[in-house]
């Protein structure tokens, strides 16, 4: 590790495990303080705990206005500001026919994936106006080149992309850039969660893999090695960008 986040403060939301976990992880090895926000508050804080660099936990619903302004006050009394967001955190669907979909299901994944974004304008982005800083909004490839069955977890991805675009231009002038990843499938515990275990969950990873160029599923580490660079100052004239990390799966 190279210190390239040496001295900055970094807030990464889903810490608790997949990319979240291993972005906190690398963004600490880089130098970084990270406040790790998770709702799975006890899985924040054993990430957390394995930091150092005064990395800390913090139990948060980004779907939440008062949690995320909670979590902001924290970060806020802690460190006195932020450098780094990665809005991660998200939650998935089942696959399903579009009609079968429940709006109450749909608010939820609105709420958690997109509207978290808006609290975190509101709450965390004035931590970071002084010094400027970097943000990273997860989106998935899936926005981009869905596949069937995800429909309403697709338009969040989506939505999360015209955010970024908007949220550059808005927050240039202070120095803030913006930023997406897009990454391909990876074998984390919210797959799992799809897919289930056994062989035929065996069966539909196997499926997945040929459909990546690559000739393989994305691992955390190669969303983490994305966000340091997005988060670095390596990449201080790019903003706006959604980076895809997946294999080569939007030209396969
Ligand atoms: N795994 C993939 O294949 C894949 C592909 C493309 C994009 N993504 C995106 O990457 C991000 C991370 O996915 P992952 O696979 O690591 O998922 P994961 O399920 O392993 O981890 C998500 C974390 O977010 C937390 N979380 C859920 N709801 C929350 C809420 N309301 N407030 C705070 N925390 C909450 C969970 O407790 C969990 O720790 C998500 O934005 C996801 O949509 C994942």
């Amino acid at each position: 590790m190279t210190g390239r986040l040496h001295g900055k403060t970094a807030i990464v939301t889903g810490a608790g495990s997949g990319f979240g976990a291993a972005i906190a992880t690398r963004f600490a090895g880089e130098g970084a303080t990270v406040i790790c926000a998770d709702l799975a508050g006890d899985k924040a804080a054993a990430i957390a705990a394995s930091l150092g660099n005064g990395s800390s936990a913090r139990a948060c619903d980004v779907g939440d206005p008062a949690s995320v302004a909670a979590l902001a006050e924290y970060a806020r009394a802690r460190h006195g500001h932020v450098d780094i967001l990665v809005n991660n955190a998200a939650i998935s669907q089942r696959p399903k026919r579009t009609a079968k979909s429940e709006v109450a299901e749909i608010e939820r994944l609105f709420s958690v994936n997109v509207l978290s974004i808006q609290h975190m304008i509101v709450h965390v982005l004035p931590l970071m106006r002084e010094r400027g800083g970097s943000v990273i909004n997860m989106t998935s490839v899936t926005a981009i080149r869905p596949r069937p069955g995800m429909t309403w977890y697709n338009a969040t991805k989506a939505a999360v992309i015209s955010v970024t675009h908007s949220m550059a231009g808005e927050f240039a002038a202070d120095r803030i850039r913006v930023n997406a990843i897009a990454p391909g499938v990876s074998r984390t515990p919210m797959f799992d969660a799809i897919f289930g275990a056994g062989e035929r969950a065996e069966q539909a990873y196997g499926q997945l893999v040929e459909t990546f160029p690559l000739g393989r599923l994305s691992e955390p580490a190669d969303i983490a090695a994305a966000a340091v660079y997005l988060a670095s100052d390596e990449a201080s004239f790019i903003t706006g960008v959604v980076l895809p990390v997946d294999g080569g799966r939007l030209i396969g």
